[in-house]
């Protein structure tokens, strides 16, 4: 057992690279099963939830060569999977619901035990479930599995999503390229990571129409042939490090981003005073002042993103004024701001919405992360707070986060890992 130990006070300044997508590379993984042979994946993160989808993809048959110091991983898909994804892997990591739809494809048959996952609220998945049924599958829910059964294939459907819900759209996405027929997912979520497995089913000779849209038009074909991809990069991260700059006064380069994936995001903190320049190969953040509070809506894309939502609580709780951040998409979210006041911060909740009152100091605490976001929240918190932040179930922030402590201390924090006694 480890925890981050931080003494914080330091400015952070120079480059740092982000690789690609963790929402991306697990999607992209599972989207390999749809295609027997060998398919390559390329900017891949170090990162756990990499090494479990892998287990994940062998449990199921399939060869797996994970290469992360050159972010490469190799899948070969044999003809015949293995269509169960059991409990001991899917509750380490909710994502692995995501070979759901592919695997019904390929077996006509999937056993998927129900997600536990992040800590982030209900996260259901009845959209899922009836896109599934409104293209011929059965769906029961028997022992804590969901067993989707279609024997005689796929056929092509209009669904409706109620919510753009990432999740959802991916799997029908999945389940629709090799369909007979055409699909059409209206209210399709529209994140870079949706247009990104898009263009790797493309690649593998997928038809699918308004990638990037909220409408996705699918013809399903036969069959698809095994790729190589390389993953979009992790605008997440890149919105980490974009306030790790804006919350102590630093001066970032970050390499390998795309500025046009978190426009809200980048305007939010030129809002709060920092400099962000645009440059060849990703973006400069600067800041030379206490920032000033910004309110946040989170929605979904191309709104402001629930995945940067505890890093912006976090530069607010230090910022000059008061900021109120409305959470739309995970009603649990706001579980990690118990953690921030313990480092001193002056937030209040009520519903879905949180009131941050700036402060001039935060204090060094022992806190604990509850999920992957809150996790880096509560880092980039400890880096401006006086004394020691000791973070505790690192672990959250292993899964999101490749060689991040690394990262911080080339850029000039002060952190380790400690050995937590007992
Ligand atoms: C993905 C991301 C997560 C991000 C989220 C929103 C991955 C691995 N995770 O999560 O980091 O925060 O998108 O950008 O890519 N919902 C239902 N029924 C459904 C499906 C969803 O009620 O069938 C609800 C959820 O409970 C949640 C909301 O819709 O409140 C958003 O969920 P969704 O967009 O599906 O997020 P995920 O795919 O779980």
């Amino acid at each position: 057992m480890e925890a981050l130990q931080i003494i914080g006070g330091n400015r952070l300044a120079g480059s740092v690279r982000v690789t690609g997508a963790k929402n991306s590379v697990l999607k992209l993984m599972a989207a390999a099963l749809l295609a027997p042979g060998r398919t390559t994946l390329t900017e891949v993160p170090g990162i756990l939830d990499v090494e479990i989808m892998g287990e994940l993809l062998r449990r199921l048959g399939c060869a797996v060569e994970l290469d992360l110091g050159h972010g490469r991983v190799s899948i070969d898909v044999p003809e015949s999977l293995e269509h169960r994804a059991d409990y001991d892997l899917v509750r380490r990591m909710r994502a692995s619901i995501t070979v759901l739809g592919p695997l019904l494809a390929r077996c006509g048959v999937v056993d998927v035990a129900l997600p536990g996952g992040d800590n982030i609220g209900s996260r259901g998945l009845d959209m899922h479930v009836s896109g599934l049924q409104r293209m011929g599958a059965e769906v029961t829910i028997e022992h804590g599995y969901l067993i989707a059964s279609a024997p005689e294939g796929l056929h092509g459907a209009s669904v409706w999503l109620d919510f753009p819900s990432v999740g959802a759209t991916e799997t029908i996405l999945m389940a629709a390229v090799t369909a007979a027929g055409r699909t059409v997912i209206d209210n399709a979520a529209r994140e870079p990571e949706i247009v990104d497995i898009c263009q790797m089913l493309i690649d593998m000779g997928a038809h699918i129409d308004g990638a990037g849209t909220s409408t996705l038009e699918v013809e399903g074909v036969p069959s698809l042939r095994p790729v190589q991809h390389a993953t979009v990069p992790d605008r997440i991260v890149t919105g980490t490090w974009a306030v790790a700059a804006a919350i102590t006064g630093g001066d970032i380069t970050i390499e390998n981003a795309r500025p046009e994936h978190l426009q809200i995001a980048l305007d939010k903190l030129s809002t709060a005073g920092a400099d962000v320049t645009e440059i060849d190969d990703g973006l400069h953040v600067r800041m030379d002042r206490r920032p000033a509070a910004v309110d946040i809506v989170t929605l979904p894309y191309p709104g402001f993103p629930t995945d940067l939502q505890p890093q912006f609580i976090a530069l607010n709780a230090v910022a000059q004024g008061t900021a109120l951040v409305t959470e739309n998409l995970f009603e649990a979210r706001f579980r990690f701001v118990h953690e921030l006041v313990r480092l001193g911060a002056d937030v209040q909740t009520e519903g879905h919405h949180a009131l941050v009152r700036g402060r001039d100091q935060l204090s060094g605490a022992p806190v604990e992360a509850t999920d992957i976001r809150a996790g880096a929240g509560l880092v980039l918190a400890g880096l401006v707070a006086e004394g020691v932040t000791s973070v505790h179930e690192v672990h959250h922030i292993d899964r999101g986060y490749a060689g991040f402590v690394d990262d911080l201390v080339r850029l000039g924090a002060q952190i380790s890992r400690v050995p937590i006694p007992g």
